[in-house]
């Protein structure tokens, strides 16, 4: 069996990302569209041995398609997602358009594969930093159930899109020869700074970003009564996020059973030094397949025993989006 494939955004970062995995894992394709907006098309991109030629999508575009990778944007994916799925083809869907719809499936191929069998046409990915965190999450609840997660992200640039890592680049540049610099994508200089994520603030004081890590967490791990709080914010990191993860359980747990439980979970590496204080970093993160987890301890705010703190990076554009999605295409 081999798939007629269409990415939809193939231009962007995650669309890169997305030629990249489809060669690597030996995705069988028999055939692959590249689509983008007015834009790019024309433009000529390599893969493998060929150079496939970026199309302007269209109503048309999706006619003999069998399977969508889309990234370009939820007003994209909104206009497009349905039109492709009317077509007859299965859409995985990276922005945040249909997530939270009932009959949506969203998916962490380590949490819920079985949700995939519900899909009428599109399944969701999730938001990146709510995989990052539910990869090594889910293990851990599902040996002891997870009350609360108080989590706070160190998110890179790669998540506002391919032009923002250039606009860190560029800012980092203009702050080190002293030059005035205005940013255009983000909305704060990214280089030498941190800041609440771009994302807008809702009525209740917590950002889009932070809602989806709740909402999207519940929804995956079938949980609704789980306490989650989230603080996300940007740092100056090209790419691959952070978070800064405490766990409360509902029995008391170990570091040594969480390093027990994790070292044998699917997605997870432990990078968990303590002599050297080595542990995840971005910078390893980076191209990586798996969630690095580390900094484990216990909690000691929790005298219960039931606290957990620990610290987990990984790849933003790879794991929390375009591998994410390309594994679930090899589930479907
Ligand atoms: P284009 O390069 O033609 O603008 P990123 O997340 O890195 O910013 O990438 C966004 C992706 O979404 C790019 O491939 C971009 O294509 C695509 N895109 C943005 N706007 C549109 C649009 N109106 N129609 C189709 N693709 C779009």
């Amino acid at each position: 069996m081999s798939y007629k494939t269409a990415i939809l955004g193939a231009t962007g970062a995650v669309g890169a990302e997305f030629l990249k995995i489809l060669q690597q894992r030996e995705f069988p394709l028999a055939s692959l569209k590249l689509l983008a907006s007015s834009r790019s098309a024309g433009k000529k991109i390599p893969f493998g041995d060929e150079e496939l030629t970026v199309e302007k999508v269209t109503e048309k575009s999706f006619d003999g398609v069998e399977l969508v990778l889309s990234s370009a944007g939820g007003a994209i994916s909104k206009k497009f997602a349905p039109i492709a799925a009317a077509a007859g083809c299965v859409v995985v869907d990276n922005t945040s358009a249909f997530r939270m719809d009932a009959d949506v499936p969203l998916v962490v191929p380590e949490v819920n594969p079985e949700d995939i069998k519900n899909h009428k046409g599109i399944i969701a990915n999730p938001n990146c930093s709510t995989i990052i965190m539910n990869v090594p999450v889910w293990p851990l609840h599902k040996e002891n159930p997870v009350r609360r997660i108080v989590v706070s992200t160190y998110q890179a640039a790669s998540g506002a899109g391919a032009a923002a890592m250039a606009e860190l680049a560029e800012g980092a540049k203009a702050f080190l020869d002293g030059r005035e610099f205005t940013p255009k994508v983000l909305p704060h200089p990214a280089a030498f700074n941190v800041f609440c994520h771009n994302s807008n603030v809702g009525p209740d004081g917590y950002n889009l970003e932070e809602a989806k890590m709740v909402l999207e967490t519940q929804k995956i791990f079938h949980a609704p009564e789980i306490l989650i709080t989230a603080t996300c914010v940007r740092v100056p990191v090209m790419r691959a996020h952070s978070e800064a993860i405490n766990l409360q359980f509902t029995r008391p747990i170990t570091e040594g059973e969480v390093r027990e439980i994790l070292s044998a979970a699917p997605g997870v590496r432990i990078v968990d030094d303590r002599q050297r204080s080595y542990f995840p970093m971005p910078l390893d993160a980076t191209d990586a397949d798996e969630i690095l987890v580390g900094h484990i301890r216990r909690d000691i705010s929790q005298p219960d025993g039931c606290g957990i703190e620990m610290f987990v990076s990984g790849d933003q554009i790879r794991k929390g989006a375009a591998l994410n999605a390309v594994q679930i295409a090899e589930l479907l």
